[in-house]
């Protein structure tokens, strides 16, 4: 079960709520190609793609065709590219079939994190990469909301797993971590323009405060400066599988 339901309202409010252009995510763009050296036959699978953003900024970016599987219906719904239903635990997709895996703000969804892991391994060629963007438990400062919304980062160390947890789990499965970083994005030119239609449903961090902490938040959201620019910094963990091919469960 993830942490929050992706339904139809759920999936709605992510699709209004947290789309990023390519001004925005140039830092991604750059920190991607870095790691991936990503060549228009790279097969890459976007895993919880949600309703394909991220496929088609890799389409545009780099050239390449990338699969995506999601498990929610109301994402695909959404989605402007062709994704298969699956999740981390059931990938429907052959042995060694992918070069790398993409998973963004998926992670701390996964229910069993090292047999998501195990999958994922399955999946990848040897020394194949697995590049997570994610918010990490114990890493809360590069994210904007929580100067509004302060007990969400409190929700966060306690409910989303740390870089170590999934470094851990991942080393499980034969990865060895290779960086982390965080990676600056601008979610929005100004405060002024997420402000008038900012939606709880879109941030799971929101969903796991109590009503009187968020209309607490959304107070100061809204006496905030609405001229400043809202940039906010996701970690990059990427992590190696090993050379050798997965074993056979
Ligand atoms: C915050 S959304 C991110 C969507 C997309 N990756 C993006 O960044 O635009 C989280 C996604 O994780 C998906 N998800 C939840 N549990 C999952 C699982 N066990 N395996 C794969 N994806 C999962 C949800 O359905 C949802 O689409």
């Amino acid at each position: 079960m993830a942490l929050i339901e992706y339904d139809t309202r759920a999936a709605t409010a992510f699709a209004a709520g947290r789309h990023l252009d390519d001004d925005a995510l140039r830092g991604w763009r750059e920190r991607i190609a870095h790691y991936l050296r990503p060549t228009a036959e790279t097969r890459l699978l976007d895993l919880g793609a949600g309703t394909g953003q991220w496929m088609s900024a890799f389409r545009r970016w780099y050239g390449l065709t990338p699969l995506g599987i999601e498990p929610s219906a109301a994402m695909r719904a959404l989605a402007q590219e062709s994704i298969l239903g699956g999740d981390a635990e059931h990938i429907p997709l052959p042995d060694g079939d992918v070069d790398a895996v993409w998973l963004s703000t998926v992670v701390h969804h996964l229910p069993d994190l090292p047999a998501a892991a195990a999958e994922i391994r399955r999946v990848l060629r040897p020394g194949g990469l697995v590049l997570i963007r994610s918010a990490f438990a114990g890493r809360p400062d590069g994210i904007s909301l929580f100067t509004h919304f302060p007990e969400a980062a409190t929700a966060m160390a306690t409910r989303f797993p740390s870089a170590l947890d999934v470094a851990r789990g991942f080393a499980s499965a034969g990865f060895a971590a290779l960086a982390l970083e965080p990676v600056p994005q601008l979610t929005a030119p100004t405060l002024g323009h997420i402000v008038d239609t900012f939606d709880r449903a879109a941030h799971t961090p929101l969903l796991l405060i109590g009503d009187e902490e968020y209309a607490r938040g959304l107070a100061r959201l809204r006496s905030a400066d609405p001229t400043q620019p809202v940039v906010d910094a996701l970690d990059l963990l990427v992590l190696r599988a090993s050379g050798e091919a997965a074993a056979q469960s």
